[in-house]
Formats: structure tokens, C-alpha cells, sequence
């Protein structure tokens, strides 16, 4: 096997908690050939998805690198898409990229699905299963939205990510018109307004599923100085269970998930409601293996090895 990541620098990697390394590290472990590239050293040429990569072998706590190369997709067996958000116009024309590989080749996630499943629409889009939202970027509409609600509600930006923009709000803010034209850029930008959920101070649960399937958990904790649950604003990680609510939830999205060919998915469960479906590039396997005693990586690579071997 050859695997490609096309991935964030590598010089940037925490390599003791990401989870692209962790699927780098464990490819190389099986003996199969790791490159890597950066989103913008991929270009197309007649037809034909090509990057420039280096080849890297990765060991338990680092990597060495070694050649770069012109190389064409069609030449990996699997091609790993990994870029961190932003979910930008330069984010979505390397999925158009990713569509030149060729049929021998699987690129994971599946780009169509990185490029029509919004993580914050593609959870709203289960309506019995999350909060009561709306998403618009109509200020009185908002804000109406906000006045019905019985307690507090929640603003954020549709493509934020770690808990950037998400604000506390309730009827009757005299913050509340103003929050919504900054964050909606006086209307110009669409923002989700969301029943607030008091569950959040048991923790905002992160649950990865592997090709549908939920493989392990972590509950997130917000600290007592901020209300979100997002680790790097203080949310401290615990292990945790799944309930039978949150199972009917992975089973209602699992074959959908599997369609599409979004293998490696992380989804948001406060309280039992579901609020994203990250697809881009989840994190948390090394919290996930930390609390559960897995090695996550090993069933993610088993199931793209499968996946490969039946379609391609
Ligand atoms: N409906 C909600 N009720 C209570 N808190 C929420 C709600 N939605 C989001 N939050 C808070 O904001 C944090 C981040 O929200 P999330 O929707 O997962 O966006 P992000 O993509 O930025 O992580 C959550 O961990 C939680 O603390
Ligand atoms: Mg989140």
C-alpha cells in the first residue's frame, strides 16, 4: 500500500496528540510507503491529479523525511485528506482535485461528501435528533428565534470550528441584536441560532465512528472561565460510554455516513442532541485509545484497507 496525506505542514504537528499522525504512524507500522503534501502542492495536468510530496517514515515519537517527488494520485492506494479547516473556497476546489485520482485510488473522506455535508447543516438536517435551530442570516429572524426560546440559546458562525464565535444568549439580552450583526456581519453571513442546552455542563461528548460505526468516545468538560467544551479553550477530557440514545443516533447517521464515503466522522452529542457531524478532518484518537484502550488507528486503516480492497 502507498498513502498519500494531504495534509496541514508537518513541522506543525503536535505529534503526541494528532490524529493524522497517529494514521501516518500506523501505516508506516504495516510496512506501507507514507508520503505527505500540503492541499496547495497538489495541481491537475491532462486529466490527472498530481502532487508534490516527501516521502516520510515516522517512528514512534517523530519522522524522518526523505525525497520529494512529482507524484501522480493515481499512483497511491489511498490518499488521506486531512487539511485542517478553514472550509474555504481553497478547501473545496482541492476535493475538485481529489476527483482526478483515478479508479484504482480511494481518497478518504470521500470528497463529494467533504464538499456537501456542512458539519453544522449536515446535523441540523436530522431534526428530531438535534436542538431547535435555525439557520439564517435574517437579524430579525434571529433574533425572533431567540425572544421564543424558553431560556437561553446559543449563536455561531455555520464554518467555525473549536468553539470560535459560539455565543451564550437568552430572551431579553440587550446584547442580543448586536451579537447577531457581528456575527452575521450586519446579514451578509449565515449564523445557526440554537436552543441552549443545559446538559453542556456534563460535558459535550465527541463520538468517532468508523465507517458508520461508533469506535470509542470522549467526554469533554467545559472549565469553570468559559462555557464551551473544546479542549484547547480549557474543556478537560474524560472517558466516558456511549447511551443507548446516543447509539440510536450513530445508527441513524452510520449508513449515510458509509454511503458517502466519510470513513473517519467525529459528531457533537450534548445532553443526547447531536450538534455537528465533523467530516473535514476529526481529531481524538489519541484521547479515544488514552480512556478506552484501543488503538483507533489500526480499526481506521482496516476499514480503508476493506474499503479499498471491495471498490477499487
Ligand atoms: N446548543 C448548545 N447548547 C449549549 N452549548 C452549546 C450548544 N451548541 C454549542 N455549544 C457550546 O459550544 C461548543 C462548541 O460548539 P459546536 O457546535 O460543537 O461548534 P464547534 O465546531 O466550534 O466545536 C460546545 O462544546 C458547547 O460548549
Ligand atoms: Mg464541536
Amino acid at each position: 500500500m502507498r498513502s498519500l496525506f494531504v495534509m496541514d505542514p508537518l513541522e506543525g504537528l503536535d505529534l503526541s496528540g494528532d490524529s493524522t499522525f497517529a494514521l501516518m504512524r500506523a501505516s508506516t507500522a504495516r510496512d506501507w510507503e507514507v508520503w505527505w503534501c500540503h492541499p496547495g502542492a497538489l495541481w491537475a495536468e491532462a486529466g490527472q491529479a498530481r502532487a508534490r510530496a516527501q516521502r516520510v517514515v515516522t517512528s514512534a515519537d517523530g519522522f524522518e523525511r526523505h525525497e520529494w517527488a512529482e507524484v501522480a494520485l493515481a499512483d497511491f492506494q489511498l490518499v488521506w485528506m486531512r487539511k485542517d479547516p478553514p472550509f474555504d473556497m481553497g478547501y473545496i476546489f482541492s476535493t475538485y482535485l481529489l476527483d482526478l485520482v483515478g479508479p484504482k485510488t480511494l481518497v478518504l473522506n470521500a470528497p463529494a461528501g467533504l464538499r456537501s455535508r456542512n458539519e453544522k447543516l449536515f446535523a441540523a438536517a436530522y431534526a428530531d435528533l438535534t436542538p431547535p435551530t435555525l439557520i439564517s442570516r435574517d437579524i430579525e429572524r434571529l433574533r425572533a428565534f431567540v425572544e421564543a426560546q424558553p431560556d437561553r440559546a446559543v449563536l455561531k458562525p455555520w464554518d467555525g470550528n473549536g468553539g470560535r464565535g459560539v455565543l451564550v444568549t437568552r430572551a431579553g439580552d440587550p446584547n442580543l441584536r448586536s451579537m447577531i450583526e457581528v456575527l452575521t456581519d450586519e446579514g451578509r453571513r449565515y449564523i445557526l441560532a440554537q436552543r441552549h442546552l443545559p446538559e453542556i455542563a456534563d460535558g459535550d461528548k465527541r463520538i468517532l465512528l468508523v465507517d458508520g460505526e461508533p469506535a470509542g468516545a470522549v467526554l469533554r468538560v467545559p472549565g469553570r472561565a468559559d462555557h464551551r467544551g473544546n479542549l484547547h479553550v480549557g474543556a478537560t477530557a474524560h472517558a466516558t460510554t456511549l447511551t443507548p440514545r446516543e447509539r440510536e443516533i450513530c445508527a441513524r447517521i452510520g449508513p449515510t455516513l458509509r454511503a458517502e464515503g466519510l470513513l473517519f466522522v467525529g459528531i457533537d452529542v450534548i445532553g443526547g442532541w447531536l450538534t455537528e457531524i465533523n467530516v473535514t478532518s476529526p481529531t481524538g484518537i489519541h484521547q479515544v485509545n488514552r480512556f478506552d484502550g484501543v488503538q483507533l488507528e489500526e480499526r481506521i486503516l482496516d476499514a480503508a484497507a476493506a474499503r479499498h480492497r471491495r471498490e477499487r
